[in-house]
């Protein structure tokens, strides 16, 4: 081969290479329909979102105007942690089903972990015509081996917990109320770290996790319900449930866990939501505080209060115009 042929075969070779790469830019990844998928047979082996597809890389752009849905089974004895690696113009055709529920958006740029039980959840991908970039990864895991804590109720009281290896499970005189709290001084999604199961293990119906209490209480169906953290411990010491008997509740429809921020300038107000039914406000503090009641409050209303584990139960009269005083007393749980 003389000189200057090989010199233009190179040339179009580079050519051809530079040509591919922007093909392959400009079009992005073609996805593939209905895809289920299965754990490998080797459970430590991730599977990616696309295939050739790392963390290390800048997610996978792809092509516009397609629909894709992915099924991913979840063996009993097993959960799956899924990272999405998503950068949009926020498109809101990009979701994700935890086992039983509906589709739910996936937000650009959020790489905290989801936590997927048994038997099986979705990935969903349904674009227009704006570009964009999305990749997965799931890992299967085994359970870990560890302690149960069982959390009595008696009917009256509530008990709150925190992040930690136990499997602990409540179990209610009728049912199981549980309370989310929120926790300021972290981004909430870490709270997806958690998952919350309709009877006494990890093999129950799963029922939601701790961002979803932080929008409305989660209620077991039966007298039993088990909650798990996925070594959230090791990022977050503050009570993030607390768990009571729906006989406790009483005729209160909405429930507010708050944690203060450590930084006390910031404050820590409630709002409570309701004029027409009982509210009540679940607040955790290591230290005496001060509920400042709203100016505007409805006549004759009950204000529960509850503390790590006492309750206190004010009723009011009229309308309030300074905030008052109420000690909440912490003890130790047992
Ligand atoms: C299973 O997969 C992991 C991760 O890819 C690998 O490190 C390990 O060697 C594999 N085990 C077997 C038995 O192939
Ligand atoms: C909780 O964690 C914070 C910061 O990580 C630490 O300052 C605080 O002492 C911890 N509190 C308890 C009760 O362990
Ligand atoms: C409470 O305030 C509202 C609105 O200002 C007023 O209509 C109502 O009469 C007040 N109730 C009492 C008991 O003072």
């Amino acid at each position: 081969m003389s000189e200057k042929s090989l010199q233009s075969k190179m040339l179009s070779t580079v050519f051809l290479l530079a040509t591919l790469i922007a093909f392959a830019s400009a079009d992005g990844y073609t996805c593939a329909g209905n895809t289920l998928i299965n754990p490998f047979l080797n459970l430590s082996e991730p599977y990616y979102y696309p295939g050739t597809w790392r963390e290390n890389m800048e997610p996978a752009e792809y092509a516009p105007d397609q629909k894709c849905n992915w099924k991913i089974n979840v063996p009993q004895g097993t959960y799956a942690t899924v990272i999405f690696y998503k950068k949009t113009q926020y498109e809101s055709g990009i979701k994700c089903a935890y086992p039983g529920k509906d589709l739910e958006y996936i937000s650009d740029n959020d790489q905290n972990p989801y936590i997927f039980t048994s038997p099986q959840f979705q990935v969903d991908l349904k674009v227009g015509d704006k570009p964009g970039e999305f990749s997965f990864k799931v890992v299967w895991s085994k359970y870990p081996p560890g302690s149960r804590m069982n959390m009595q109720l008696d009917g009256i009281h509530s008990l709150a917990g925190v992040a930690s290896s136990f499997y602990t499970t409540y179990t209610a005189i009728n049912r199981v109320m549980l309370v989310g709290f929120s926790i300021p001084d972290f981004d909430s999604a870490v709270l997806r770290q958690s998952a919350i199961y309709d009877g006494d293990s990890v093999n129950a119906k799963y029922l939601g996790n701790l961002i979803d209490t932080l929008h409305g209480q989660i209620v077991s169906t039966g007298n039993k319900l088990t909650i798990y953290t996925f070594g959230l411990e090791n990022h977050i010491n503050n009570t993030l449930f607390m768990g009571l008997d729906t006989a406790a509740a009483g005729d209160i429809q909405k429930y507010n866990g708050l944690n203060c921020p450590a930084d006390t300038t910031r404050g820590c107000s409630i709002i409570l939501q309701s004029y027409f039914y009982a509210t009540a406000v679940a607040k955790i503090s290591r230290q005496p505080d001060y509920l400042m009641l709203p100016n505007a409050f409805p006549y004759n209303a009950n204000v529960r209060v509850y503390g790590d584990k006492m309750d206190i139960n004010y009723q009011t009269f009229g309308n309030y115009t300074q905030g008052f005083e109420v000690d909440i007393l912490t003890t130790k749980n047992g």
